[in-house]
């Protein structure tokens, strides 16, 4: 990917703050090309989430401003934004427990006006075989790779651009993490840009082409992810190596 390719999504100076006084992001500034995959890695309570958030449209900035696609995203609603092609897969999967496989999917395209979404079906159905065998399967009963395998699915069906996915690999066995971040490659592969978050750094950095570190609220660093893979303090704090 080119440096000059325009940004997709873009958030410049950013505040997020939560009652009066935790303040969860302090002006964070960052870009994703159309094409990357761009991880964000950082400890518990950086601001991850809180960022996933407002750039879903979930939480207002107290400052700052998102643009998608060169568009102002201030004051639009989540399904506007998801309109747009902008996806969350967010935190702890939040699928539809008493809801089965076939109706998650459904829910992830509320947004979309067409009545024909086989494709979509599909598409979901080729990346995670394993979704059309339990398609009538509640999805408080799958495991947790199969939950999040649908928190992936539903965003899915709507179609993005952009993906963002909060912390996929949290809770799950390795050989599930492998096969998550595998479905992240072919995604991305396919078109879709990708914006992820990550504890599990030394993955996400493996999978991304570029990366920021978010420390409390703050980008500590962006930079590429091999560079920052072979980073000695980079693998002090955040890859546990010396
Ligand atoms: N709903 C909330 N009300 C008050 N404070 C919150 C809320 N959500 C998050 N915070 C605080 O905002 C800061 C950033 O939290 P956030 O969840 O964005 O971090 P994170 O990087 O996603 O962490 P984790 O790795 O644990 O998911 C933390 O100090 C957290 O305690
Ligand atoms: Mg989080």
């Amino acid at each position: 990917m080119s440096e000059k390719a325009p940004a997709m999504l873009s958030l410049d100076d950013v505040h997020a703050i939560y009652g009066k006084k935790i303040r969860a992001l302090k002006g964070v500034s960052l870009e994703v090309r159309a094409g990357e995959v761009v991880a964000l890695i950082g400890n518990n309570g950086a601001g991850k989430t809180t960022m996933m958030k407002i750039i879903a449209g979930l939480l207002k900035p107290e400052k700052g401003r998102v643009t998608f696609q060169g568009r102002d995203l201030a004051g639009l609603p989540p399904h506007r934004i998801m309109r747009m092609g902008l996806s969350l897969v967010p935190e702890g999967r939040r699928i539809f427990p008493r809801l089965s496989v076939m109706e998650n999917l459904e829910m992830g395209a509320f947004c979309r006006s067409e009545k024909d979404l086989s494709r979509e079906y599909d598409h979901v159905f080729h990346l995670f075989p394993v979704l059309g065998k339990r398609r009538c399967q509640l999805g408080g009963t799958l495991s947790g790779g199969e939950q999040q395998m649908l928190a992936m699915g539903r965003a899915l069906m709507a179609a993005p651009k952009l993906l963002m996915l909060d912390e996929p690999s949290m809770g799950l066995a390795p050989v599930v993490v492998d096969k998550i971040f595998e479905i992240i490659g072919l995604i991305n592969k396919e078109g879709v840009t990708v914006l992820l978050v990550e504890q599990n750094a030394k993955r996400a950095l493996r999978a991304a082409a570029r990366a920021y570190v978010l420390e409390t609220g703050m980008v500590a660093v962006a930079q590429d992810a091999a560079t920052l893979l072979k980073d000695p303090a980079v693998r002090k704090a955040y890859l546990g190596l010396d």
